[in-house]
């Protein structure tokens, strides 16, 4: 046999959770916090769901040690989380604030009290908004400097402790939405441009990190986090399965073929050059990728769904830069780049409410494409599934929620048998949290906040909902009873 098909999740798998300071932490002004470029942007009317923000969020600032003692309570091995780069440099690249340094020392000291391996993400997404005023953020390459001197203080001050770094969470989702979709801040539309330089800037703060943390750190292990959406040619005519090649191309390898060889894909490097959208690179900063892609240690997941891929004529299906925000099932719309693709709906599989597909087999043949293409471990830094939830006389009940994670954790037990080294498992998310665009009716947690999207709503109390008990079974077995 190639594979040993019989072994299951390895004895040590790190059975985990994730979030992220913006969604969970509110607290957005305290303790010498700066503002972020979030804080800004949730405040111009129209840009999240009922004008939703992070101000107070789930409180976690406060509450942190009542939700290190549930994580403990259920057996949790690892939680993902990451940290507010505006709280440890408040204008991005000038003081740094010991009280903001304070609170993650100490959460993570309560994690390792309990032996819960502590999971770091150093960007998910919130970046001081003095760097947008100073040189517009990401769109200047100033940034890099300013992210690995910010890296570097975290190594410093943590790495006795974290050993698990993920540097950048789902680049390619915050520069999409950020300079090609307008949904994300700086709010660009279409700047296809900019948007291969941002990701030139992303691509050399991650990989001056990753070699920063090994100077500092040699047993880190280090990665990124994609958000990986595998795909389905629509059907055996030539030219969507072409179509599928220049889809995963330009939205697939694009960042995995980075974090993994330090090189773009050269059929995506030949499309940009024909479209002059090349980014501007220094010398020497090939090298620098390619240094750093030798040391990574694990491509990091965010897996959600998959999708299909049809080839689309020239005069086909744009970006309509919507998306379904409000959990009003088939609201969805088609949308493809003219000339190449476009990725309608999969009739095979059922959606949720905000019409993202459910593929569970989707998740094994993530794992097994990084395999065959990287030979990689994998670290699976999100999958979860998004649903209202009910409240009733103190329980929830939310049967939808086990039957998806059951069925990805299925798959990803083949996953495993098949050979895929996966070293870790995160759900999203650990309580329910702020869904970006989407407010806190969108709930991923194991564990229910009363809150809604006013400000004022809600005690903010945490509730065991049955997917708790669920998942604290799934770890005490290993995965093997699910
Ligand atoms: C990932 C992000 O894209 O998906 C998370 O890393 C996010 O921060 C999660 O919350 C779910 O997305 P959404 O839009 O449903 O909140």
């Amino acid at each position: 046999m190639y594979f040993d098909r019989s072994n299951g999740f390895p004895k040590d798998f790190l059975w985990g959770s994730a979030s992220a300071a913006y969604q969970i932490e509110g607290a957005w002004n305290e303790d010498g916090k700066g503002p972020s470029n979030w804080d800004q942007f949730v405040r111009i009317p129209g840009k999240t769901f009922k004008a939703t923000t992070g101000d107070k969020a789930v409180d976690h600032y406060h509450r942190y040690k009542e939700d290190v003692a549930l994580m403990a309570e259920m057996g949790l091995k690892t939680y993902r989380f990451s940290i507010s780069w505006p709280r440890i440099i408040p204008d991005g690249n000038g003081e740094i604030n010991e009280k903001g340094l304070q609170f993650y020392d100490d959460l993570i000291n309560e994690l390792v009290k309990y032996g819960i391996v502590p999971m770091v993400t150093v960007y998910h997404w919130d970046m001081p908004q003095a760097l947008e005023e100073q040189y517009h953020g990401w769109e200047s390459r100033r940034i890099v400097d300013d992210f690995v001197r910010y890296a570097k203080v975290l190594f410093e001050r943590y790495s006795d402790r974290v050993k698990h770094w993920i540097i950048m969470n789902e680049q390619n989702v915050f520069t999409g939405l950020g300079w090609n979709a307008g949904m994300h801040p700086p709010g660009k539309v279409d700047d296809q441009k900019m948007f291969y330089q941002v990701n030139h800037h992303a691509f050399m703060a991650h990989a001056k990190s990753v070699i920063a943390l090994k100077e500092i750190c040699p047993d880190a292990k280090v990665g990124s986090s994609f958000a990986y959406t595998p795909s389905y040619a629509f059907d055996r005519k030539p030219e969507n399965a072409m179509a599928k090649m220049d889809y995963d191309d330009l939205n697939n390898f694009y960042w995995m073929d980075m974090y993994a060889y330090g090189r773009y894909p050269r059929a995506a490097a030949a499309y940009l050059k024909s479209k002059d959208l090349t980014p501007v690179m220094e010398d020497g900063d090939e090298d620098i990728l390619r240094k750093a892609a030798g040391l990574i240690d694990f491509m990091g997941v965010n897996y959600y769904q998959s999708c299909v891929v049809e080839h689309n004529p020239i005069d086909g299906v744009g970006t309509t830069h919507e998306m379904n925000t409000t959990g009003k099932k088939g609201t969805a719309k088609v949308q493809g780049v003219p000339g190449l693709y476009k990725n309608p709906a999969n009739e095979f599989l059922p959606t949720t409410d905000w019409d993202w597909t459910i593929d569970p087999m989707g998740l094994r043949m993530c794992c097994r494409q990084i395999t065959s293409r990287y030979d990689l471990p994998i670290v699976i830094s999100e999958n979860g599934l998004g649903a209202f939830d009910k409240f009733e006389d103190g329980e929830i009940h939310d049967p939808y929620r086990i039957d998806y994670l059951k069925h990805h954790i299925e798959e990803l037990k083949k996953a495993c048998d098949d050979g895929c080294r996966v070293l870790a498992y995160c759900t999203w998310s650990y309580t329910d949290l702020l869904s970006w665009l989407n407010g806190y009716q969108k709930r991923y947690g194991f564990v229910y906040v009363d809150r809604e999207e006013d400000e004022n709503s809600g005690t903010l109390n945490r509730y065991k909902k049955d997917s708790y008990y669920w998942y604290k079974h799934v770890i005490e077995t290993n995965g093997e009873e699910l």
